[in-house]
């Protein structure tokens, strides 16, 4: 679909639509907000749980080799010092002698702190997990930790669901869940933040066969992004240096999103080899070697992990949705949304506020709602709601007039991309709205 705007749109611009249209509050707002935490309000909701649906559903559900898991947010603290997380997991900070604020030591040029004026010290490693205290004894045998990635779930639980459910390699294992990083810089919205969801899958493999699974997640990612709406042109891949590889990788990718403030990470495959098994099988001191039945022998499979960001994702997907028509009086704004990804896929609009028009609007919104997710709304003019609903990235817009209560039992369906308007039976409304979600599912991909 031809795009009225050429350029990135800029951040501000999606953070204000997301709060005035309940997509996304600052968490504690009315205690003046906590720094770089945010909720989601009704609409972002839907939306963050669609694109968490979209990636399970291309992930688990259409393939075979990959299983899921839900595993705990806390684990033993013995997990992240095998992992490398405690050692390893750190940003090098300096910090000012007179206002104590530490900055990345990257990030700063010079010794003067660029708050106050104050000395900057020499360069510390400091730890980006959040530690926290378990039982009713706050000492350091109760420390755990907030976990910092999903994945440590996965590679702790590798061998229950290897023997539960008989895999040979490959074999994959997805989970999505909350993550928690203390980082310094956080900011750009949900893209860098102290909360956030993973997305993260660690396939297992014969050690041989890994580069190849590299290439493959790779693609895979790729795709995953196209088909759910985000155009190819704002996406790339990039290899990482050999100097800003994570500590776990051998080798590792990200995919990157053109957005307003430059191109940034919504993904990153890693090559993780056998790094994390071997180091659990020391630390517990439990032998996680598989046994590979053709060849007779044992050893530690290798993992690819494509690990993307539910967060960044969604804020990709509406950063690359949003468009502004002009318009004689006013431009049109609109989120051409993927239909999987939309909060809403349908909206029924009774033409106005009538009693004539009211039951029949009701009695087509109950037909819709088991089908597709749906919103009724009968308030302001027509005009304003489809405007409401453009806003939000609903992709079909059901009208119902007086022409369906008093003449042909038939109601409009008015297209979000081309404002288009079919007139169709109430009867084969569903089978309808089916076809003309395909349509734009077919647009949307690219
Ligand atoms: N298990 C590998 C891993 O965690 P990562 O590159 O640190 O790798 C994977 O994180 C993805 O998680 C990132 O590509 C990003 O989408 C998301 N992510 C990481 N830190 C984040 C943060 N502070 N805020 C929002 N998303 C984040």
């Amino acid at each position: 679909m031809p795009r009225a705007l050429t350029k990135p749109v800029e951040l501000e611009t999606i953070v204000s639509l997301a709060k005035r249209r309940g997509f996304v509050f600052q968490s504690s707002e009315i205690y003046g907000g906590l720094g770089s935490v945010w909720d989601y309000g009704p609409l972002g909701v839907e939306m963050k749980r669609n694109v968490k649906d979209a990636w399970w559903r291309a992930m688990v559900r259409e393939r075979d080799d990959i299983v899921g898991l839900d595993a705990a947010i806390l684990m033993d603290p013995r997990v992240w010092v095998a992992s490398g997380h405690v050692a390893g997991f750190t940003d090098p900070l300096v910090e000012c002698d007179k206002c104590h604020r530490r900055y990345r030591a990257d990030h700063v040029h010079g010794k003067v702190c660029p708050e106050c004026g104050g000395t900057l010290g020499e360069p510390r490693q400091f730890n980006l997990m959040f530690k926290t205290f378990m039982g009713p004894v706050e000492d350091d045998a109760a420390r755990i930790y907030l976990r910092p990635e999903t994945a440590q779930g996965i590679f702790v639980n590798y061998e229950n669901v290897q023997g539960t459910t008989r895999r040979k390699l490959p074999f994959g294992i997805a989970q999505i869940g909350k993550s928690f990083r203390n980082e310094i810089t956080p900011g750009n919205f949900i893209f860098r933040t102290r909360e956030f969801e993973q997305m993260e899958m660690e396939y297992f493999c014969q050690p041989d066969q890994a580069d190849t699974w590299f290439e493959h997640w790779i693609d895979f990612s790729l795709g995953f992004f196209k088909r759910f709406g985000i155009r190819a042109d704002n996406l790339r891949t990039r290899v990482h240096a050999d100097n800003e590889r994570p500590h776990y990788a051998r080798a590792a990718a990200d995919v990157e999103y053109r957005f307003s403030f430059g191109w940034s990470e919504l993904e990153t495959i890693n090559n993780r080899t056998d790094y994390d098994l071997a180091n659990h099988s020391k630390h517990s001191g439990k032998d996680l070697q598989y046994f590979d039945e053709e060849k007779k022998e044992k050893y530690l499979p290798y993992v690819i992990e494509p690990a993307m960001g539910a967060d960044r994702t969604m804020l990709a997907m509406l950063a690359d949705a949003y468009d502004e028509e002009p318009g004689e009086k006013e431009s049109r704004v609109l989120l051409r949304l993927h239909p999987d990804i939309a909060p809403i896929a349908v909206a029924i609009l009774p033409l106005s506020r009538n009693d004539r028009l009211l039951p029949t609007a009701r009695r087509v919104h109950e037909l819709v709602r088991p089908n597709f997710n749906s919103q009724f709304d009968d308030t302001q003019s027509i005009g304003r709601r489809y405007r409401r609903q453009d806003e939000i990235g609903t992709p079909l817009c059901v009208t119902v007039d007086f022409d369906t209560v008093e003449k042909d039992q038939a109601v409009t369906i008015r297209d979000r991309d081309t404002m288009e308007q079919v007139r169709v039976p109430i009867e084969g409304l569903v089978a309808a709205l089916r076809d003309r979600l395909d349509e734009i599912r077919r647009r949307s991909a690219s």
